[in-house]
């Protein structure tokens, strides 16, 4: 079978996350499901359960094949914002272990037809749900000068959003801006050729993290689950880009809290309670081996904690 996309960090998330062989998993972002069959071939071949999740259609039809003639396996083409709603489908009150490793898959970043990447030409969508509204060119196309500027500048940290921002906004005068190349080609025209991949890459996570919600679904997901895992259980999660990375870093910082009260408060009043341990102080990161394999690893970071 083709390589579609090399798991990162797969014996480390293996380690952090089965911890009872005869238990139900979730797997939020199936994808091709590198990492789905490592867990696979250790669980329990009839006792265990994995439940899974793929926003993207084509990633979901390839794992439904993949895996159709094993039982343990249920999936579910929608976010893992519904987490909660699959559990209750699936009849399962809580999870022994939760995973999800976010962004995109390789092949999508490849495969010109995804429209992920801005080196060959594909249609400015970048929407990993078609069904959904907004995609990157209603973005580029209809937001206002303002608006696309706070958006490069809030998902994509890029320093110079404002003159792209005014760049895009004269160009669409013109003509609309259709192709993630025309993008590109506005940003190049703006950009020293030193600066240009890393631009061109800010710009484009940017408006895929925009078009996608994608800080805004991995709090819900992490919210319910908390709620969805068993005690003694772990969450890991996977990590590609700092603004995420932070997400899952305040949240479980916040969780293994037992009182948020200001210091100088005499008594605790905040009813806090402590629901997750953290178990990687720092986040674990691929070894120089392993990015040498596989250079998307170079800037993934999991981070795991148990539901105490
Ligand atoms: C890095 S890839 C996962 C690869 C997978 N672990 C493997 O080994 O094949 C991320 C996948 O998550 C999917 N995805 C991203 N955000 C999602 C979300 N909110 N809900 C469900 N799937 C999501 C993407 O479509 C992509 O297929």
């Amino acid at each position: 079978m083709e390589e579609k996309h090399i798991p990162v960090l797969l014996k480390e998330s293996l380690s952090y996350l089965i911890t009872d062989k005869q238990g139900a998993y979730f797997d939020g972002t199936i994808g091709f499901g590198g990492h789905a069959s490592k867990f696979l071939e250790v669980l329990d071949p009839v006792e265990a359960k994995l439940v899974a999740t793929e926003v993207d259609k084509d990633a979901y039809d390839f794992s439904k094949a993949k895996f159709q003639s094993d039982n343990r396996v249920r999936l579910y083409n929608t976010n893992f914002s519904e987490i909660d709603t699959v559990s209750k489908i699936e009849f399962i009150e809580h999870f022994d272990g939760i995973f999800a490793d976010l962004g995109v898959s390789s092949f999508q970043l490849d495969n010109p037809e995804s429209g992920f990447t801005y080196r060959s030409q594909s249609p400015l969508d970048l929407r990993l749900d078609k069904t959904k509204q907004i995609s990157a060119s209603d973005v580029i196309n209809g937001f206002t000068e303002e608006e696309i500027a706070d958006i490069l500048y809030q998902f994509g940290e890029e320093k110079n959003s404002r003159r792209i921002a005014q760049r895009i906004v004269q160009q669409r005068g013109f003509r609309e801006i259709e192709t993630t190349t025309e993008l590109a080609g506005i940003i190049e025209d703006l950009t020293p050729s030193q600066h240009l991949n890393k631009t061109l890459s800010r710009v484009f996570q940017a408006l895929r993290i925009y078009v996608n919600d994608e800080l805004g679904v991995l709090r819900e997901f992490l919210i319910k689950s908390v709620e969805l895992l068993k005690t003694g259980g772990n969450i890991v999660i996977l990590t590609y880009h700092s603004l995420e990375d932070r997400v899952v870093k305040d949240f479980f910082k916040n969780e293994s809290l037992s009182c948020v009260c200001p210091p100088d408060f005499p008594i605790c009043v905040c009813d806090k309670v402590k629901r997750l341990e953290v178990l990687t102080r720092k986040p674990v990161a691929p070894s120089s081996e392993e990015i040498e394999i596989n250079r998307r690893a170079r800037s993934a970071k999991l981070r795991a904690a148990r539901r105490v």
